[in-house]
C-alpha cells in the first residue's frame, strides 16, 4: 500500500496548495465556467426565445429533440462571450418599475425581454472517456432553469439558490463536440432581496469510475474524548456499473499539509448493479488538531475504492474537528469553550458584480465581518454558494445554514435535504434554519406542524446541529412552540425572559436584531436626497438601536447571541425609503465593505483588539460656530477629546457604550486619545482637509493570481495636497486597464445611486428578412448577379420543397433579403454570420461581393463587415447558390441565411466616488505580467496602479 502513497502524495500537495479539485485519474471535478455565449430569450414570444419549444417534437416529446437554442447544432455565433459566474440582474439599469424589494434593477414581470437568459457551452470530451460515469453539476442558478445536452433534456430546477446535478454519461459524444443548452427564467422572484440572474454560481464537470463515492456521499462527524477525535465517517458508495463490484474501503484523515494522520480500511464489500449502500467507519487520531476560530484548521478525508489493488475512486473531503453544544441556559460552546455569537445576517451580493461573486469575493467578505468581531453568518435566507462556506471553514467564522421556503412537500424538503447532505462536512456550520418570518403560518397551529415535520426531516439526515426558524411576530405560539432552537428577530417588544422561564428547556439566539438605517459617511440625515446619518438610533419604535440591542443580548447568557441585520448592504429593500434608493441601509459595511461607523462600535466590544474610532469627519465649512455632536467608540477604560491640542475633557467608557461630546465648529484637528489603566494607548485623529488635487488607488492585495478567477478589489479615494483623505468628495473617476486584467464592476456604497456597475460592449443582432428567391434552370453567372437582382420575378424563398427532383431542374437559385439598421449603425461593428443556404455560394452585401463560390459548411462563416459598406435602414443580401437538397421528404434544409452582428465597444468604465470612496474590481484574465490601473478625473492628478498578476496554476477547466 504504501507505495501507492507515494504516488498520491505529490497530487495531494497540488490539492492542498491550490484548493485545486481534480483528485487523481480516479476521479475529475473541472471548472465549466470558461467560454459560455449568452443571449436573452424571452418568457412568452416564441420567435424571441429562439423558437425553443416550436417544433412539431419538443424535447418533452422525444429523447433529443431539444430545438431552438437547446438544439446541438443551434447557431450561437452572435451571442455574447462570457464567463460565469454571470449575472444579467446586475447588468440591467435601473427603473421605477423595477421591484424594491430588489433593488429596482428593469428585470423581472415588468421587463420579459430581458429576464430569460440563455447560457450554450460547446466542449469536447475525448473518446477515452467512455465507460466513466460523467455528470454536470451547478452550484445554483437563477432561476427556474432546463438543461439541455446536446438536444438530450435534463431537467428542470425550480429553485435558484439550491445546487444540483445532472447525468451526462449516455448523451456525450464521445471524441467529439458536445453543447450544454442553459435556459434560465428571472421573471419571478424566490426572496425579497435582490437576487441575481442567471449562472451565477460555478458549473462543473465531473468525472468518475462508475463504481464511486455518492455525490456529496460522505459525513464526517468528530466527538472527543480527552485529545483524542472520534471520526465518524458513513460513506454512500453507488455501483452503476451492469456487473457486481467487490471492493475496499480506505478512509484517511491527512493534515492540512496532505500528510497521513491515521486510516481506516474496510473488509471487503460487494456491490450488485445500481446498488447503493451507506458504509460506517470511525477513525481515531490522537493528539487532534481542532478547528476553532482562531485557529479554523482543517483535515481532509481521503476515501478510497480499490478494486484489486487498482484505485477507482479519490474522494476528498474537507472538514474540521470540532464539538458544538447549545445549552438552554448557558448558549454555545465550541470545544467545550463558551463563545457568544456575534454575527451578522448577509445576502449573497456586492457592488458592481451582484451575485456573481468571484470566489476571492467570499473571502474579502468575510474577513471584512471577521475585523469587526462577527463571529457567525446566517445566510439569510437561502442556501448559499459552496464557496462561501469554504471562506467560513477556512477563516473560522460560524454559520447558520437556511433553506428558502417553510412547507413539507417534495419542493420544500428536497431543498432541505440538498442543502444538509451538501453541506453537512463544514465544520463552520453550527444549525440548520428551517425559515424566516413566515408570517402566513408564524403564530398559528399549521406553522408548528411544518416546523415539527422539518426539523424531524433534518434531523433524520444530521442530528448534530441545532435546528432553528427565524420569528417575528408572536413568541409562545405557532412554529416557536416547535422548534428546538428559538431564532428571535427583533425583540423590541418581546419578552424573552418571561418565554425563557416559561419554556427552560428551548434553545434560543436573535436572528436578527439591531436593524438600523444609515448611509456610510454621512453625519446629518438629508430626507429629499436618502441619506440617513451614523449616530446609533432605532430605526423606529419596532426595533433596538444597535447599541441596545446588543446590551440586551450581552446581559442574557440564555441567549445563545445575536446576528445583526446586516453586515453588509444589499441591494433591494431601501427601508425606509423607495425610489430612486435601490440599496439597503441596514449594513454595518456598505455594498462594497466600506466600513459604516457602526463596524468600531462592534470591533470594540465584539472583539479585544484595542480600538478607537472618532466621528463625524471634520468638514464643516460654513457651520464655524455651531455644535456638532462628536461621537467616539472605543474598548478604553477613558477617552479624552482634544480640538486643536486643547483638551475638551475626558470620560470614562460606559462597557458596551459609547462616548459622546458636543465641539463647536472650528476647523483643524480634533483627536481621540483613549486610556488602559490610566495610560494612554491608543488614538484616532480626524482633521479638515483642503480640496482634492490626487487619486490615490489601494488594491486590497498587492499582487493577483494569473489564474483567470483571481480578483483585486481597489479603493478608490482622492487626497488633498497635504495627503489626507478627503472624506466628502464626489468626483466622477474614470479607469482604464491594460495588461492581464478586466475591470469587472464598480460601485461606492451610494444606496441612491443609478449609475452603471458594469460597461458593456452592446450587441445586436439583424436577421434577414424578407428573403426571396429567384429559381434558373441554367447556371446563373457571378457576373450577372447585379443585375438579375434589379429585375422583378422574385418569389418567397424556399417556397418549393428541396427535394431530388429540385435539385435536377434548376441549376442556380439567386436569393434576395435584407436587414435594417439603426441610425447609430456608425458606432458598431459588423459581422455577418453567414449560414450555408447552397452546396456552392457566391454572397454579396450592398452589391459588395463577400465571397465567391464557396462550399456548403455545416459551421457556416463569418464576414467582416466594413461599415462604409453600410447604411441605415435597408441594406441588401444577395446569395448566389447551387441549391440544397434533401433525399428524404422528412429531412429539412437550411433556410436560414445567418445573422448580421453588430457591437458597439463598450463605454469608459467610471464611477462617481461616494462621501470619498469608490470601488473597482479587477479580475485575472489568465496571463502573467502588470495589469496596470489609470484613474483620472478632471482637476485631479491621474493615478496608476501596477498589480502584478503572477504565475499560479489555473484550476483544472474545460476549455
Ligand atoms: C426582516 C426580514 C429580513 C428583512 C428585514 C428588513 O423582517 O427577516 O429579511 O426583510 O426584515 O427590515
Amino acid at each position: 500500500m504504501k507505495s501507492i502513497f507515494k504516488h498520491f502524495l505529490p497530487i495531494l500537495f497540488l490539492l492542498v496548495n491550490y484548493g485545486a479539485v481534480a483528485q487523481n485519474q480516479a476521479r475529475e471535478k473541472l471548472l465549466l465556467d470558461f467560454g459560455w455565449k449568452f443571449a436573452y430569450g424571452h418568457p412568452f414570444d416564441p420567435a424571441k426565445d429562439f423558437n425553443n419549444g416550436t417544433s412539431y417534437f419538443s424535447y418533452l416529446t422525444k429523447a433529443g429533440y431539444g430545438d431552438g437554442a437547446a438544439a446541438k447544432n443551434f447557431d450561437d455565433r452572435a451571442w455574447r462571450d462570457i464567463n460565469l459566474p454571470h449575472d444579467y440582474a446586475v447588468i440591467q439599469p435601473f427603473s421605477e418599475k423595477g421591484s424594491f424589494s430588489h433593488g429596482f434593477k428593469a428585470i423581472g414581470r415588468n421587463f420579459p425581454e430581458v429576464s430569460v437568459g440563455w447560457y450554450r457551452k460547446t466542449f469536447q470530451i475525448p473518446k477515452e472517456d467512455l465507460g466513466k460515469k460523467i455528470t454536470v453539476s451547478f452550484d445554483g442558478v437563477f432561476r427556474n432553469s432546463i438543461v439541455w445536452l446536446n438536444g438530450h433534456y435534463l431537467g428542470t430546477e425550480l429553485s435558484g439558490y439550491d445546487s444540483f446535478e445532472y447525468d451526462l454519461t449516455d448523451y456525450i459524444n464521445y471524441g467529439g463536440e458536445n453543447v450544454i443548452a442553459v435556459r434560465t427564467d428571472a421573471t419571478m422572484e424566490e426572496g425579497w432581496f435582490y437576487e441575481g440572474a442567471g449562472i451565477y454560481r460555478h458549473v462543473w464537470l465531473n468525472k468518475s469510475n462508475k463504481l464511486h463515492v455518492a455525490s456529496n456521499g460522505t459525513f464526517v462527524r468528530t466527538e472527543m474524548d480527552g485529545s483524542t477525535a472520534k471520526i465518524k465517517v458513513r460513506t454512500t458508495l453507488i455501483n452503476q456499473d451492469v456487473a457486481p463490484r467487490t471492493f475496499l474501503l480506505k478512509q484517511q484523515v491527512l493534515n492540512r499539509d496532505g500528510k497521513i494522520l491515521e486510516s481506516q480500511q474496510s473488509a471487503s464489500i460487494t456491490l450488485k448493479p445500481l446498488e447503493h449502500k451507506d458504509i460506517e467507519q470511525v477513525i481515531l487520531l490522537r493528539n487532534a488538531r481542532l478547528w476553532s476560530l482562531d485557529d479554523p484548521y482543517l483535515h481532509r478525508l481521503q476515501t478510497i475504492i480499490s478494486e484489486s489493488g487498482k484505485i477507482v475512486d479519490n474522494y476528498l473531503t474537507k472538514f474540521g474537528i470540532r464539538t458544538i453544544r447549545f445549552d438552554a441556559n448557558e448558549g454555545f460552546f465550541l470545544n467545550g469553550k463558551h463563545i457568544k455569537i456575534t454575527g451578522t445576517n448577509n445576502h449573497q451580493d456586492h457592488a458592481g458584480v451582484g451575485a456573481a461573486m468571484p470566489d476571492e469575493l467570499q473571502y474579502f467578505r468575510i474577513r471584512k465581518l471577521k475585523e469587526f468581531g462577527n463571529n457567525a453568518y446566517r445566510c439569510s435566507h437561502n442556501p448559499p454558494t459552496p464557496q462561501l462556506l469554504e471562506a467560513c471553514d477556512s477563516l473560522g467564522v460560524l454559520v447558520i445554514d437556511e433553506t428558502r421556503l417553510m412547507g413539507i412537500n417534495d419542493y420544500h424538503l428536497n431543498t432541505l435535504k440538498k442543502l444538509i447532505l451538501r453541506d453537512r462536512n463544514h465544520p463552520s456550520i453550527i444549525s440548520w434554519s428551517v425559515g424566516n418570518e413566515e408570517w402566513g403560518i408564524e403564530n398559528d397551529v399549521v406553522g408548528a406542524r411544518i416546523v415539527g415535520t422539518m426539523q424531524n426531516f433534518a434531523k433524520s439526515l444530521d442530528s448534530t446541529r441545532a435546528i432553528t426558524a427565524a420569528i417575528s411576530g408572536g413568541v409562545g405560539v405557532g412554529i416557536s412552540t416547535a422548534v428546538d432552537m428559538l431564532g428571535y428577530n427583533y425583540i423590541r417588544h418581546k419578552d424573552t425572559d418571561k418565554h425563557h422561564a416559561t419554556f427552560p428547556q428551548q434553545l434560543s439566539w436573535g436572528t436578527e436584531e439591531g436593524s438600523t438605517v444609515t448611509t456610510r459617511g454621512v453625519y446629518v440625515d438629508d430626507l429629499e436626497k436618502h441619506y440617513l446619518s451614523n449616530y446609533d438610533r432605532p430605526q423606529n419604535d419596532h426595533f433596538f438601536s444597535l447599541e441596545d440591542g446588543w446590551k440586551y443580548y450581552v446581559k442574557r447568557p440564555y441567549l445563545a447571541g445575536m446576528f445583526i441585520w446586516t453586515g453588509f448592504d444589499y441591494r433591494g429593500e431601501p427601508t425606509p425609503f423607495g425610489w430612486p434608493s435601490v440599496t439597503s441601509y441596514f449594513g454595518m459595511l456598505d455594498l462594497c465593505g466600506f466600513p459604516k461607523d457602526y463596524y468600531y462600535y462592534l470591533r470594540s466590544w465584539w472583539t479585544q483588539k484595542p480600538t478607537i474610532h472618532i466621528f463625524p469627519h471634520w468638514n464643516w465649512s460654513g457651520k464655524e460656530g455651531q455644535n456638532i455632536p462628536v461621537w467616539v467608540y472605543s474598548n478604553a477604560d477613558e477617552v479624552e477629546l482634544f480640538l486643536n491640542r486643547k483638551s475638551l475633557g475626558k470620560k470614562q467608557m460606559p462597557k458596551n457604550g459609547h462616548l459622546s461630546w458636543e465641539v463647536a465648529y472650528v476647523p483643524g484637528t480634533l483627536e481621540a486619545i483613549g486610556y488602559k489603566n490610566g495610560k494612554r494607548e491608543i488614538n484616532d485623529v480626524v482633521k479638515t482637509t483642503g480640496e482634492a488635487s490626487n487619486i490615490r488607488l489601494t488594491a486590497h492585495q498587492n499582487s493577483i493570481k494569473a489564474n483567470r478567477e483571481d480578483i483585486a478589489v481597489i479603493t478608490v479615494d482622492v487626497l488633498d495636497k497635504n495627503k489626507l483623505h478627503q472624506p466628502t468628495a464626489s468626483q466622477e473617476i474614470e479607469f482604464s486597464i491594460e495588461g492581464p486584467g478586466k475591470l469587472i464592476g464598480v460601485g461606492n456604497g451610494d444606496p441612491t445611486s443609478l449609475e452603471n456597475e458594469q460597461f458593456l460592449s452592446e450587441i445586436q443582432t439583424f436577421e434577414i428578412a424578407n428573403l426571396q428567391e429567384k429559381l434558373s434552370e441554367t447556371k446563373i453567372e457571378e457576373s450577372a448577379v447585379s443585375d438579375l437582382a434589379k429585375q422583378s420575378g422574385w418569389q418567397k424563398a424556399f417556397a418549393d420543397e428541396r427535394l431530388q427532383a429540385f435539385g435536377e431542374k434548376y441549376a442556380s437559385v439567386l436569393y434576395k433579403g435584407e436587414f435594417n439598421l439603426p441610425a447609430n449603425y456608425t458606432d458598431g461593428t459588423f459581422k455577418f454570420f453567414f449560414n450555408s443556404i447552397g452546396k456552392q455560394q457566391s454572397v454579396y452585401v450592398n452589391g459588395k461581393q463577400l465571397a465567391s463560390n464557396i462550399a456548403q459548411s455545416k459551421n457556416g462563416n463569418t464576414f467582416d463587415l466594413d461599415v462604409a459598406l453600410l447604411k441605415e435602414g435597408k441594406n441588401e443580401v444577395l446569395i448566389l447558390t447551387t441549391p440544397l437538397t434533401k433525399k428524404q421528404s422528412w429531412e429539412t434544409v437550411n433556410s436560414n441565411p445567418g445573422l448580421i452582428q453588430m457591437v458597439v465597444p463598450a463605454p469608459a468604465w467610471k464611477r462617481k466616488l461616494f462621501n470619498g470612496l469608490a470601488q473597482v474590481i479587477v479580475q485575472s484574465t489568465g496571463g502573467t505580467g502588470d495589469i496596470i490601473l489609470k484613474a483620472k478625473a478632471p482637476g485631479l492628478k491621474e493615478a496608476i496602479l501596477k498589480i502584478p498578476a503572477l504565475p499560479a496554476p489555473q484550476r483544472p477547466a474545460i476549455p
